[in-house]
């Protein structure tokens, strides 16, 4: 099995984007913390973006709370920035950007841009990749950790963000424009008379008022269309980049190194710089040469009920620990090309850096400076 190395591919300087991704609760945002502190601890200038953490995370990295812009990380031998992504805001930012003043102003109060804004799919895979993007023009970086949100599966990091895009440009989006432009351009008379009925209809279940805003926001949006398109491709282009690894965290559960194994079979065949394999929460067997079995056969000797349970509590790791192996190398042989790392899992919350530094207790300290 090739064994990833991950001081080294933090240490890369080849490397500048490092995605960790996976699907729901597998450790990405732990473990992009973690991998930023040690990026910084081994002095390259780092900053993580990440998503929705809990405020433990914050208050382990020192700061009351985390927001949409860089904070540097207090007391560690380096230099540390973090951050957390606030969707609301980046779009907001976005829209000021991409639109005339005076159309920003009518969409940014518009009641519909809220709700369209927090509950379209894919819209925190788009800003998480705009705010990335928005990092990597930043010189200061050198390495950029990135967090993926918790969605189902680790491809909407990939697609949702065009899809949502694409969504734009949908029959349904200039269904609800037509109407304020019917009007305005000469539309084709059935053309529009059709339009007309679908949206008397469309007024009816969803509400005349939210339709009319809906209507206007569309119309105002127009002109961002085109934006949000190109930019999708254009951090879909950064992610693809040489300057780039992708981290596929994994738990050690056969369906989650299923969908992991899925993901990176993805990357490969889009030729995305996939650097390999974690498999976090790894059950490790801290009395090896004793295997299952001979547990449980000792257990039935036991001298003492409590030895008896020791030994059955022993069996039950020991197990447990090498059908995690199994799938481990199961992962490995699936993929000779790739490379796998492994994590223990940690029996305390994480409360403060040092706990941080704990997810890689076999890495050595880093250099004092
Ligand atoms: N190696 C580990 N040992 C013990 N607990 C861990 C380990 N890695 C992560 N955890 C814990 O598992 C939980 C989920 O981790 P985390 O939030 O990093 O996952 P995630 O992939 O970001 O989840 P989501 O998909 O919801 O964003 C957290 O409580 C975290 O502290
Ligand atoms: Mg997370």
């Amino acid at each position: 099995m090739r064994s990833l190395d991950l001081d080294a591919l933090v240490r890369d300087r080849t490397k500048r984007i490092i995605v960790c991704c996976g699907s729901g609760g597998v450790g990405k945002t732990t473990l992009a913390a973690a991998l930023a502190l040690r990026g910084a601890e081994l002095g390259r200038r780092t900053v993580v973006l990440t998503i929705d953490p809990a405020r433990r995370l914050a208050q382990a990295l020192g700061l009351e709370e985390l927001d949409n812009t860089p904070h540097p990380v207090p007391g560690i031998n380096g230099e540390l920035h973090a951050m957390m992504l606030d969707m609301k805001s980046t779009l907001d930012d976005m829209v000021l950007a991409y639109a005339k003043p005076e159309r920003a102003e009518e969409i940014l109060t518009n009641p519909f841009y809220e709700s369209i804004s927090s509950s379209l799919a894919g819209t925190q895979e788009y800003m998480a990749r705009e705010k990335l993007g928005q990092l990597a023009a930043d010189t200061r970086w050198d390495v950029i950790v990135v967090d993926t949100p918790p969605s189902r599966s680790a491809l909407d990091f990939l697609d949702a963000p065009r899809a949502l895009a694409g969504f734009w440009d949908s029959r349904m989006a200039r269904l609800l424009v037509a109407p304020a432009r019917a009007s305005g351009r000469g539309m084709l008379k059935a053309f529009s008379l059709s339009l007309t009925l679908v949206h008397k209809v469309l007024s009816k279940v969803v509400g005349a008022q939210l339709l009319k805003d809906a209507g206007a926001f569309m119309s105002a949006a127009e002109s961002l269309f085109g934006g949000f398109q190109q930019r999708a491709e254009r951090t879909y282009a950064l992610l693809a980049a040489d300057q780039t690894a992708f981290v596929v965290i994994a738990a050690p559960r056969a369906e989650s190194m299923d969908e992991a194994s899925y993901f990176a079979d993805r990357l490969v065949r889009d030729d995305m710089p996939f650097a390999g394999f974690v498999v976090n929460r790894v059950v490790q067997d801290t009395v090896s040469e004793l295997d299952a079995g001979a547990s449980l056969r000792a257990a039935q000797v036991a001298s003492s009920p409590v030895a008896a349970a020791a030994l059955r509590l022993h069996a039950g790791v020991a197990k447990e620990a090498t059908h995690q192996q199994v799938l481990i190398a199961e992962l490995a042989a699936g993929h000779p090309d790739c490379s796998v790392a492994t994590i223990s899992g940690y029996n305390e919350a994480i409360n403060d850096l040092d706990d941080l530094r704990g997810v890689f207790p076999e890495l050595e300290p880093a250099p004092a400076k």
